[in-house]
């Protein structure tokens, strides 16, 4: 898979050919619905749609893949879960949320989208799924977009992965290494695996050892005491 069509000028990327507007109808009109509601951010859905086709490039981009269920963490109105969902015909997809009226949207849109029989919506905190026996080591890949900073997205997500399972989130457009210490991210039993640059900024982690089963902490810790400190990755000001 290729990302035929990245807008140059821009930086932003459309909707690939298979999720264009005519292509998935249904799920354009979900995250329209989304909009309306409040559930989606500003910009043309067809940039949200190709930044989230661009996970699945990056997933595709080695041979790496693990392969197994896929994770969309904090999925909100459905991105990049619901995208990667029509990309990966094959795959089972899970797309967790914990707020109740997020996770009705996304029941409503995988009905709608006709996804049902391999994508489950699960209302929950990561901080809790992580430590359920159906969840734990169950997937994959895990993949986030604005769930929040590089140490939350990481704790909330090892417990989720399977031996040799890719996280990939989004990441500023400037690389700042920094963001993902290695001796901290070793605790949760994760390495620095790859990075994709062009066309957006994703970061790839992956799972070396089994997460610890003291992690994920209780709810709100991984936030309030995150395990590094967020100090780099932010944009200069003049931006
Ligand atoms: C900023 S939104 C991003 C939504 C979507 N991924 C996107 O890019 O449009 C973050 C989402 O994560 C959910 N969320 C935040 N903390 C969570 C947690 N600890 N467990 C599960 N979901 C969480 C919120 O309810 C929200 O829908």
């Amino acid at each position: 898979m290729t990302a035929e069509t990245t807008s140059a000028s821009s930086g932003l990327l459309d909707a690939p050919s298979t999720v264009t507007r005519d292509r998935a109808p249904i799920l354009w009109s979900a995250l329209e619905r989304a909009r309306s509601v409040g559930a989606l951010g500003d910009g043309p859905i067809a940039h949200h749609v190709g930044h989230a086709a661009a996970y699945a490039w990056c997933v595709a981009d080695h041979g790496d893949d693990p392969g197994g269920a896929v994770l969309d963490l904090g999925s909100g109105a459905g991105l990049p879960g619901l995208v990667l969902a029509h990309l990966w015909p094959e795959r089972k997809l899970v797309l967790m949320d914990s707020a109740r009226r997020r996770a009705e949207l996304l029941l409503a849109a995988v009905e709608a989208c006709g996804l049902g029989d391999r994508v489950e919506v699960v209302c929950a905190r990561a901080e809790e799924a992580a430590h359920d026996p159906r969840w734990r080591a169950a997937f994959g890949v895990v993949v986030g977009r604005s769930f929040g900073a590089p140490a939350v997205v990481a704790e909330c997500s090892a417990g989720f992965l399977a031996p040799g399972g890719l996280l990939v989130v989004s990441d500023p457009p400037v690389a700042a290494p920094e963001r993902w210490p290695a001796d901290a991210m070793s605790e949760l039993g994760l390495v620095v695996h790859r990075s994709m640059a062009s066309p957006v900024h994703l970061q790839v982690l992956r799972s070396v050892t089994p997460c610890p089963a003291r992690f994920p902490r209780r709810n709100g810790v991984p936030a309030k005491r995150p395990l590094w400190p967020s100090r780099a990755g932010r944009l200069p000001a003049s931006r």
